[in-house]
């Protein structure tokens, strides 16, 4: 007998305000085509200001709590994924902690991007599988319009992203070794990734400590708090690490593309998504994709659509999902789930 990792539930929530694309082409240079052929971005959501990320991983917590019906006494570890929290520091970990009432158990905060739901699964299933947790609670969280410049200016990084969160509730099992891997819910394997060459690439710059005086007067009329984007770079590096994290998680567990019932990628791009299908040799059915509706909501992208994937019948009970991350950093990842 060994621990296995099931994920129990998974919920989301993403903010009522729609923000179309003819919204944007009244804030800067840009069209409504520019953005859906480059993308595939129809709408995304945005919070009423000022809403705290916070707020939306509490909603999507609550969420799956009700959903699988867990108490919260029974959660015994936290692990919280996000770009932008609430403060410089401490992390939202902590914040959900008390905001849920859970016992006083580690709340970890995730800074990996959009490659956070890989890496919390993968570090979930480490602390599940090692005994020291029973339950628990994954929760990817995103509140990126407040830092985006609706300028012409910021146009190439502002149509892009969107605020949503979404969570993961994860249990150990107790299994029976000598049962085929695929026959039995959980997680089968992770791969993980990283390249700080590219920590350039996409970036935040200030507030932080590589500036004399953490953000100055300059630092503030350069707009060096706004995201940063080599969006070609982006775009190249993405496709590889993807393909790369698919092809080595597949083939290091024997299984070839056409074993995967549904693909659930990182929505940064609809064609970067496209391009990875295509090189893998998955069908298009096989993936599930939501960016039209979301945008780019950085680590809660996965969540989400795990969750509207289940909603719509596309993900069920006994499937083997392949998970599929790549971010800022550069990371990246993939999971092997029997969902
Ligand atoms: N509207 C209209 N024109 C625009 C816009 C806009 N919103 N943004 C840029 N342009 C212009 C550029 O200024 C450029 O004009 P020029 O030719 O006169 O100089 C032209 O469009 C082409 O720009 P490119 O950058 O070459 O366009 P590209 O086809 O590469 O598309 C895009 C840009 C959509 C950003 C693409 O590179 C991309 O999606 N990259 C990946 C980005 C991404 O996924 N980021 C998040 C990832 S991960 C994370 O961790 C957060």
């Amino acid at each position: 007998m060994s621990l296995r990792t099931v994920v129990e539930g998974v919920s989301h929530y993403v903010p009522e305000r729609r923000v179309t694309n003819a919204d944007l082409t009244t804030m800067m240079d840009t069209s409504e085509q520019w953005i859906l052929d480059r993308t595939g971005i129809e709408e995304r959501r945005f919070v009423d200001q000022p809403t705290p990320t916070s707020h939306l991983a509490l909603e999507s917590a609550r969420r799956v709590l009700e959903k699988t019906k867990t108490s919260t006494e029974d959660v015994d570890f936290l692990l919280a994924a996000t770009l932008s929290p609430d403060f410089y520091f401490p992390g939202i970990g902590p914040m959900i902690q008390s905001g849920l009432g859970l016992k006083t158990i580690p709340a970890l905060d995730i800074r990996v991007q959009c490659s956070g739901l890989v890496y919390g699964l993968s570090a979930a299933d480490a602390f599940i599988r090692s005994g020291q947790s029973k339950c628990l609670l994954l929760v990817c969280a995103e509140v990126q319009s407040p830092v985006l410049d609706f300028s012409t200016r910021g146009r190439d990084t502002a149509v892009l992203f969107g605020d949503g969160a979404g969570a993961l509730l994860l249990r150990a099992e107790e299994t029976d070794d000598s049962t085929d891997l695929l026959a039995r819910r959980g997680i089968i394997d992770s791969y993980l990734g990283s390249d700080g060459q590219g920590a350039e690439v996409l970036c935040v710059r200030t507030p932080g400590t590589s500036t004399t005086g953490f953000i100055t007067q300059e630092d503030f009329d350069e707009r060096r708090w706004r995201p940063h984007m080599d969006g070609r770079q982006v775009f190249k590096n993405a496709v590889i690490r993807m393909c790369e994290a698919a092809t080595e998680i597949l083939q290091r567990n024997s299984l070839t593309p056409d074993d995967i019932a549904l693909i659930v990628p990182h929505q940064a791009n609809l064609r970067i998504n496209e391009a990875v299908r295509e090189r893998l040799g998955f069908r298009e059915e096989q993936v599930f994709n939501n960016i039209q509706k979301y945008g780019n909501t950085t680590s809660a992208t996965i969540p989400i659509a795990l969750s509207e994937a289940e909603e719509e019948g596309r993900l069920k009970r006994g499937d083997l999902l392949l998970t599929l991350a790549f971010g800022a950093g550069f990371t990246w990842g993939a999971n092997l789930v029997v969902w």
